[in-house]
């Protein structure tokens, strides 16, 4: 028994992710924060770099929740009435107060009869995308979907899996036209905002396609929707894509870790749909839910979202996003127009990409390059994330150092 030989074949896995680019590498490590001042956001320190301080534009806590008085005060105040962890899964003795009052909660801020929640959004669509998946099902997925989707649809082994060109909806009309009658039953999958753009799911066009053609399916078509970095971002009320749109999906998902500043996954739709899914999908079955106390922060961030407070935050990162988006296009920079605090630089070549990284590092801007695999060839770019915590004077000087980029 030894590891010698598979590891000659690991390391030359990674000598190759190293040769095209794409190796993540060693991962910065953050070891302080320190708070907002003289107009300026906060800043990190990282392990190994002294005393220089970085401008974080790599992050999905669009709201800046996770640094909420209220909502540190929530969790340590669930985590001493409760303890740190849930001590079991939710069916054997893991179901706290706040994991109910909590599903309860976001079932109506969706405006769904009921939720529940899982560890992460990543086992949320993988605990739930598969339970809604026979061998003769066909599904129906944008180009562009998150790993969690495509590697759901892995595992739970339809009858087909057809991808349309991210956003056609000529392409995904063609499929439910062309399909019908061939399967017993067609789940229509997309993210609600798509995390290396920014741009989002026409879900308007594609509830009306899937209305049109259920007929043609036995079992009809279900629509599922991962709204990871929708919720707290578009929306009046930061109620996601959905709102966005004025659409919705048969079965909604999205996290609690990124806009809502905690961590865990959720999924909301009718009362059937969530009993089913409490006796059947295995992430919730044999998988421990996220702490009471995380429980606990996220209930208290969903009350602020819903508040006059939760108005501003979405109010000021709406502001820094226009600002990051108008800024790029006087510099000349590529990017995609939209609403989202995601803001893409497209670079399209992962050569330069890399350099702009550098670049950004050098100057004290911690910012994330996505190259193929994660973008497709010839998309490959920068992507900026703009929260409610940047100032103004983040956003000019995060400029600045792009100027100076050549
Ligand atoms: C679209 C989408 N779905 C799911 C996830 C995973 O979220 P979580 O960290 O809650 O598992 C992400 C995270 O990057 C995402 O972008």
């Amino acid at each position: 028994m030894s590891l010698n030989k598979i590891e000659s074949r690991l390391r030359d896995h990674l000598l190759e992710l190293h040769s095209n680019g794409t190796l993540k590498g060693a991962e910065h490590i953050v070891t302080g924060i320190e708070p907002a001042r003289e107009g300026y956001g906060p800043r990190y320190r990282l392990e190994g770099m002294g005393s220089r301080l970085f401008l974080r534009m790599n992050s999905n806590g669009y709201l800046g929740m996770a640094f909420h008085r209220q909502v540190i005060e929530a969790e340590s105040r669930a985590a001493a009435q409760y303890g740190c962890g849930p001590g079991a899964v939710r069916f054997i003795s893991g179901t706290y107060q706040p994991h109910v009052e909590l599903e309860k909660k976001l079932a109506k801020f969706h405006g769904r009869e009921t939720g529940m929640i899982f560890s992460s959004a990543y086992a949320t669509v993988t605990g739930v995308l598969p339970q809604f998946i026979s061998r003769e099902t066909l599904v129906i997925s944008d180009a562009l979907n998150h790993n969690c989707i495509i590697n759901a649809i892995l595992l739970a082994q339809p009858a087909e899996k057809a991808v349309y060109a991210h956003l056609s909806t000529d392409e995904l009309k063609n499929l439910l036209k062309g399909n019908s009658g061939n399967y017993k039953r067609v789940v229509v999958v997309t993210d609600g905002v798509f995390s290396m753009r920014g741009d989002h799911a026409p879900l308007k066009q594609i509830s009306a396609l899937c209305s049109r053609y259920e007929d043609g399916y036995e079992e009809g078509i279900i629509t599922m929707v991962d709204d990871s970095h929708g919720v707290g971002t578009l929306g009046e009320t930061g109620g996601g894509t959905e709102e966005y749109t004025q659409a919705r999906a048969d079965i909604y998902i999205a996290t609690l870790g990124k806009a809502l500043g905690v961590n865990g996954g959720y999924v909301v739709s009718s009362k059937k749909v969530i009993d089913y899914l409490r006796e059947t999908s295995p992430f919730y079955i044999y998988s421990n839910p996220v702490t009471p106390a995380e429980a606990a922060a996220a209930i208290t961030a969903l009350e602020i979202l819903k508040s006059s407070a939760g108005k501003m935050l979405l109010a000021t990162m709406r502001g820094r996003s226009a600002q990051l988006r108008q800024g790029l296009q006087n510099l000349g920079m590529e990017t995609i127009q939209g609403d989202h605090p995601i803001v893409p630089v497209l670079i399209r070549d992962t050569q330069q990409t890399a350099e702009l990284v550098r670049h950004l590092f050098e100057n004290n801007v911690l910012a994330t390059g996505l190259n193929y695999p994660v973008v497709p060839k010839g998309e490959e770019e920068i992507r900026l994330q703009v929260s409610a915590h940047h100032t103004e004077k983040d956003i000019d000087y995060l400029l600045d150092v792009l100027a100076g980029f050549s």
